[in-house]
């Protein structure tokens, strides 16, 4: 005997529509649909029924089959877009929130400084010329009138990378580079690049770190050209109040040769800790190039004169942003990258 279809349809239709939660969405399935389901059951009531009625009650059955699967994935469906209303209405996600920000990347610490300088260098008509990292002896020491075995090599500490190849200690080598380009034309320029010293690494020095080199060559530069260069660079830099010292020194690229000073602006020159109790900060070392370089780079030094000048970079942003270690710039610890 063959079930009442349509009381089966109807029954199961119904407590399908009566489903809220998606927990008991199978338990009908296994009911209706399942291997032990009331459908499957009809089926096998087809057995008993006599060859004539068993094609025609077959394909009742099935038809039904087929519908009953349409109105659970349609159930399916719809306790799903339920249980979302229900999710939403309760709070669980609240859609007014703002957006969380994402963490964008920003730019290090000493490029900032970098492009400070630039425009600074740049608003009194300085080009920025790129010099090789990876320089000769020859371009790092003896063009720069220090031949071999000259005292004046302990000056900088060097990174060998071959036999008469070294990583530059100094921006200065790119000097001659661009003397030689250039020559016989004027030049202002300045010389930005990494510098590297074979030296221990502490709080204050690193092996690898920052220059800005700067060359002037005209016909009548003279030393109050520097002078002024520096003064205006210097304001601009660290503020408008800043005084300068001018001390003599020694590099063997420059002659005469000095080492500029700002007052410290931590205490106003007063003396404290980061000035360590002078009242002044170094701001780089300068000179008139001397005529043997002009002469290397190809300039008459009967008719040509300039000024050169050498700063740090890291040192300053460290004064600036009260920073007490330079090791912090080039160890990529986020937590130090991101206050800037
Ligand atoms: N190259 C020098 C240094 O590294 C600095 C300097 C540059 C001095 C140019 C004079 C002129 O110490």
């Amino acid at each position: 005997m063959l079930p009442n279809l349509s009381s089966l349809k109807t029954d199961a239709l119904s407590q399908l529509e009566q489903i809220q939660s998606p927990d008991d969405l199978p338990v009908w399935y296994r009911a209706w649909l399942g291997r032990k389901g009331h459908l499957t059951e009809a089926l096998r009531g087809l057995g008993g029924l006599s060859a004539e009625d068993r094609p025609k009650a077959g394909q009742q059955v099935n038809q039904l089959k087929e519908e009953l699967e349409q109105a659970f994935q349609a159930r399916q469906e719809a306790v799903k877009n339920l249980a979302l209303a229900a999710s939403l209405a309760g709070g669980a996600l609240d859609i007014t929130l703002p957006g969380r920000p994402l963490q964008g990347g920003h730019l290090h610490i000493t490029t900032r400084t970098l492009r400070k300088i630039r425009q600074i260098f740049g608003e009194m008509g300085f080009q920025v010329y790129e010099a090789p990292e990876v320089e000769t002896d020859e371009t790092n020491f003896g063009l720069l009138n220090i031949p071999p075995y000259h005292p004046a090599r302990d000056m900088w500490d060097t990174f060998w990378v071959d036999d008469g190849v070294v990583l530059r200690t100094h921006t200065s080598p790119g000097q001659i580079r661009c003397m030689r380009e250039y020559h016989p034309q004027p030049i202002r320029v300045i010389l930005p690049g990494k510098c590297y010293r074979y030296e221990a690494i502490t709080p204050r020095s690193e092996h690898q770190f920052f220059q800005v080199e700067g060359l002037a060559i005209g016909r009548n530069i003279t030393m109050t050209d520097l002078i002024g260069t520096m003064r205006e660079f210097t304001l601009k830099m660290y503020g408008e109040s800043r005084r300068l010292r001018l001390r003599g020194s020694y590099f063997p690229f420059t002659e005469p040769s000095i080492e500029i000073d700002m007052d410290c602006m931590i205490c106003q020159g007063k003396g404290c800790r980061v000035c360590k109790h002078t009242g002044w900060l170094e701001v780089g070392g300068a000179g008139m190039v001397h005529p043997v370089v002009l002469e290397n780079g190809g300039y008459d030094p009967g008719e040509w004169t300039g000024f050169a000048f050498g700063m740090g970079v890291e040192r300053p942003a460290m004064l600036h942003h009260g920073i007490e270690d330079i090791r912090y710039f080039y160890s990529n610890d986020l937590r130090f990258l991101h206050q800037f």
